[in-house]
Parts: structure tokens; C-alpha cells; sequence
């Protein structure tokens, strides 16, 4: 306990001084919003001190590359300093973060109720005694699960932890090719020796010849199988052997929604037909199509929407060809569209049968109905399979946001951003388009990329981290804790930028 409030003291030391200097130096507007922070005693504003990256992180970059590749580092950053919305760089730079770990950080950074967390007893107990969960779970396993991830969604009846967001992928395509088998022999007995001996040959029946259906542009992450179904960027599959697993298009809208809605619909309407061919084509073909994996929003392939119709009519054509449906809540769940998980604004018939998660929510994992539990032990298994620090993280995160309501605040803001964008559109004609966002999971486009790339360089140098998706997207992924004051700072960043951008 008193290593929590010692670190907090840490934090708030460094960051009074980086406070008094960003008065001083902000070029950003006076005017933001000033209502109480969320994260007590964190910056009002962004401190620009050098170029990012500044000479320190330059530095520890050719002391990392003679190890690592360091590519993709934007800058070292100093975890003490950081607080709230604000991340600290070694360079003495404090830049509001509107990215967060790549939406990874539910709270911002050091918030004083996970500091307290992270110092109690159960804590490190957890920390220094890592479990093979699958085996040896801790008395409290049960409880912490309950409390920490099965608040909600309530009509999701099992949860299975996993270290990542792609290893959770992996593991729900794994629960529904089990699924889909036993159906297909008709029978929930281990499998007979025939597919036990081909199995250990790579070959059918052991090996079946079973696929999953993803999305154009979709992102389910690098590992093998779950790379098969990420469709957004060459970079993350060339020179990587992928199965041959179908594909339909994901629908492109046009905006604003309002004008266009004959047309969106009938985009919905192109893309459920296209779906369902895939699926008849390569179940025709004896690649039986097991399940289909999309998210609710395509984040990594350019934040893309689609209606509740859509995906509505998606669960239709899963339930008719007797296939999981299964939404990749990776990036969208843990609040940040005004709902826990963003399915919740689809309407849909009944629970989709898999949902799986990480990011914010700290630990990775699918929620799944009964019928996805696997028959037998360890085939769906690794050693850790999760993490309990993490989940008694996240316990503590689901208090903060109730007793906070940070669901309702992402809402709040979300509005208050898609306001300020829009007017920023119409005060500079040409520049933003398609602005659209659920809570604060917002994102808009910049006529190419190279003028996206541009502006979110010249944000930095400004103050604010931010992230680009899609071709020409910049997208949103604040924290929870991101309020109205935070986003009337990045409003007033963003004009100022496009300002110089557009070479006024
Ligand atoms: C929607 C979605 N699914 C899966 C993943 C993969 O998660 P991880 O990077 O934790 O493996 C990501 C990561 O960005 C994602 O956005």
C-alpha cells in the first residue's frame, strides 16, 4: 500500500512542473472544457519540449536496434511521468494521448485506483505465482471470473481466458471446428481412430477440410490461422503460407449516411448475397465453412461501419447453414462505444455464439454459449491460458467505470467529438470526410494517405499522439477517461493542424 501512494507521489511531482510549462508554451486553445478530471492532478494541457522523437529517445532507438528491429517506435516513453490522458516521453515532451497503447489502456496511465490494485496482497500473489490456469487455478479463480468478466454480456454463459487477441481468435476457431465436427459425425464421443491416426498425418478426416468465412479489410490478428482471416493490410500476410478460407466483401458506405441510405442499403444487401455464395460455394466444393469472424466495427482496416440490418442478416445466414457466428470484439468491446461490447447496438436475435476480446479488457478471451464448450479436456488448452493479474486489473477496471460511469461518459464525449468534427468539415470544406464514430471510437478521412501521414505528424509535434487505420483514416482510441476538456484540446489541435496542412 505504501509503494502505491508512493508511486502516485512520483507521478504527480513530475507532472506539477510539465503542468506549469505547458501554460506556458501551449500554442492550443484556453477555451477546453474545465470540468474535474477523471485522473486527479494530470496535465491541463500537452508540453511540446523537442522534435518527437527527441535526442533520448534517438538515442535508446540505436542502443535497441542493435538488438531488435525498432521500425515501428515512435518514441521511448517515461511510464512515471505519464498520467491520465497525458503519456511523458523521455525527451521531457507530455503528449495527450488519444491512441493509447494501440486502444489498449481502459484508464489512461497510472490511475491511482490500479496503483492500489497493483500493491495488494492478492496482487502479488498473482504476480509472482503465474498458474497453468487449465490445471492449477487459484481458490478465487471462480469469483474473480465471475466479477471481473461475467457482468456482462449476461446472455453469454462461458468464458475462456487467453493471452492475446489473436490467440484468442485462434482458440474460438479451434471451439467451433470441434463443434462443427462432432455435428457433422453426429456424435459428441472423442473422435473415432481412423481421424486420430490421419490427424497425426496432417491429413482428412483427422485434419478436415474446415474453413472459417472472413471479411474484406477485416483484422483478427498475425498468429497462423488467425492471420488466414486478416484481410487489411499486405504487410501483415506477404511471405506467410495462408489457407485457402473463404472471403465476402465488407460493406463501403457512403457519407454522409443520411443521403445516401438507399444506397447503403442496397450495399448491405450485395454483401450478405456475396456471403452467402462463398459459403454454398465452398461448402459445394467440401470445405465446409464451420463458422464466420467479423468485427463490429473494422478498426486496423479503415474503422469501417455497418448497419444493424447487416449484421442482423448475418446471424440469418450462420443459423441457415448451421455455422458459428462470431464477433471479434477485440478493439470495440470494454465500453468505448457507449455500450459494453458494441454488438449490443445491432439488435441482434439472440446472442451471437462467440465473442472474443483483449485490449482494454487486459486479459484476452472469447465468451462463448454452451454449445462451444469442447468435449473432452485439453483440446482447447495452453499453459497459461490467461493471466489472473490481469483479470484482478480488470476487476478493478470494471469498478472504476461503474462507479465513474465511463460507458456513459464515452457516449457523452463521442457526441461532443462528432460535433466538433463535423463543424471543423464545414469550416474546412475538402480536407475531412466520412466522419464516423459510436461513443468516442470515431475516425475520419484525409483526402490520401500521405496527407493523413502528414497531419498525424504535424498533431504530434502539437501535443497529441494519435493513430491512422485504412488507407486514409485517422481513428480515435482514447482511454475511458477521456473527457469533453480533453477532446475540445484535441479539436483545437486538430484545426490548428489542418490549418498548416492546408497552407493557411
Ligand atoms: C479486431 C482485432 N482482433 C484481433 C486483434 C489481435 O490482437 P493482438 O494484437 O492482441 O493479438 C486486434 C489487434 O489490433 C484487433 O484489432
Amino acid at each position: 500500500m505504501k509503494g502505491a501512494f508512493l508511486t502516485s507521489r512520483v507521478v504527480r511531482k513530475g507532472l506539477q512542473a510539465s503542468t506549469l510549462q505547458a501554460r506556458q508554451r501551449s500554442s492550443l486553445p484556453e477555451q477546453a472544457h474545465q470540468t474535474a478530471s477523471l485522473v486527479q492532478g494530470e496535465p491541463n494541457y500537452p508540453v511540446v519540449a523537442t522534435a518527437i522523437p527527441g535526442p533520448k529517445s534517438q538515442e535508446l532507438m540505436k542502443d535497441l536496434n542493435d538488438i531488435q528491429a525498432v521500425g515501428s517506435v515512435q518514441f521511448f516513453v517515461d511510464y512515471a511521468r505519464s498520467l491520465g490522458n497525458y503519456v511523458a516521453d523521455v525527451d521531457g515532451n507530455v503528449l495527450l494521448d488519444v491512441y493509447t497503447q494501440i486502444a489498449s489502456l481502459p484508464l489512461g496511465y497510472n490511475h491511482p485506483r490500479l496503483l492500489r490494485a497493483a500493491h495488494s496482497p492478492e496482487m502479488t500473489l498473482a504476480s509472482v505465482n503465474r498458474p497453468a490456469l487449465g490445471s492449477f487455478p487459484d481458490a478465487r479463480w471462480p469469483q474473480k471470473l465471475r466479477s471481473a468478466l461475467m457482468w456482462l454480456p449476461r446472455d453469454m454463459t462461458n468464458v475462456q481466458t487467453m493471452a492475446c487477441g489473436s490467440c484468442s481468435n485462434e482458440n474460438a476457431y479451434k471451439a467451433m471446428f470441434i463443434v462443427y465436427r462432432n455435428r457433422q459425425r453426429g456424435s459428441e464421443d472423442l473422435p473415432p481412430i481412423e481421424d486420430q491416426q490421419s490427424c497425426m498425418l496432417n491429413r482428412a478426416p483427422g485434419s478436415p477440410s474446415l474453413t472459417v468465412l472472413s471479411f474484406e479489410h477485416a483484422f483478427h490478428g498475425r498468429t497462423l490461422g488467425s492471420l488466414t482471416t486478416t484481410r487489411s493490410k499486405p504487410i501483415h500476410k506477404v511471405d506467410i503460407p495462408a489457407l485457402d478460407w473463404p472471403v465476402a466483401p465488407f460493406p463501403m458506405y457512403q457519407y454522409p449516411l443520411d443521403q445516401f441510405a438507399a444506397e447503403n442499403s442496397a450495399e448491405d444487401e450485395r454483401c450478405l448475397q456475396r456471403a452467402e455464395e462463398a459459403i454454398e460455394e465452398y461448402n459445394r466444393a467440401g470445405k465446409w465453412v464451420a463458422g464466420m469472424v467479423i468485427e463490429p466495427i473494422q478498426a486496423e482496416g479503415g474503422d469501417n461501419h455497418a448497419s444493424p440490418e447487416f449484421f442482423q442478416g448475418l446471424q440469418k445466414i450462420a443459423r441457415k447453414h448451421q455455422m458459428a457466428f462470431m464477433i471479434d470484439e477485440v478493439q470495440t468491446g470494454c465500453g468505448v462505444t457507449g455500450k459494453m461490447w458494441a454488438h449490443q447496438w445491432f439488435g441482434l436475435d439472440g446472442p451471437p455464439d462467440i465473442v472474443s476480446f483483449s485490449k482494454k479488457m487486459l486479459t484476452g478471451g472469447y465468451y462463448h454459449t454452451d454449445k462451444y464448450r469442447p468435449n473432452a479436456p485439453y483440446r482447447i488448452y495452453n499453459t497459461w491460458m490467461g493471466d489472473p493479474a490481469k483479470v484482478l486489473q480488470l476487476e478493478e477496471v470494471i469498478s472504476v467505470m461503474k462507479d465513474d460511469k465511463l460507458i456513459e461518459n464515452a457516449a457523452d464525449v463521442g457526441a461532443h467529438l462528432m460535433t466538433g468534427l463535423n463543424g471543423i468539415a464545414e469550416r474546412r470544406p475538402g480536407l475531412l470526410s466520412r466522419i464516423r464514430g459510436l461513443g468516442t471510437f470515431v475516425a475520419f478521412d484525409l483526402p490520401s494517405g500521405g496527407q493523413r501521414d502528414k497531419l498525424m505528424a504535424v498533431l504530434r509535434s502539437k501535443g497529441v499522439v494519435s493513430g491512422g487505420c485504412g488507407d486514409a483514416s485517422i481513428r480515435m482510441r482514447p482511454s475511458l477517461v477521456f473527457q469533453r476538456q480533453h477532446a475540445d484540446i484535441y479539436l483545437g489541435a486538430l484545426e490548428s493542424a489542418l490549418a498548416e496542412l492546408g497552407g493557411d
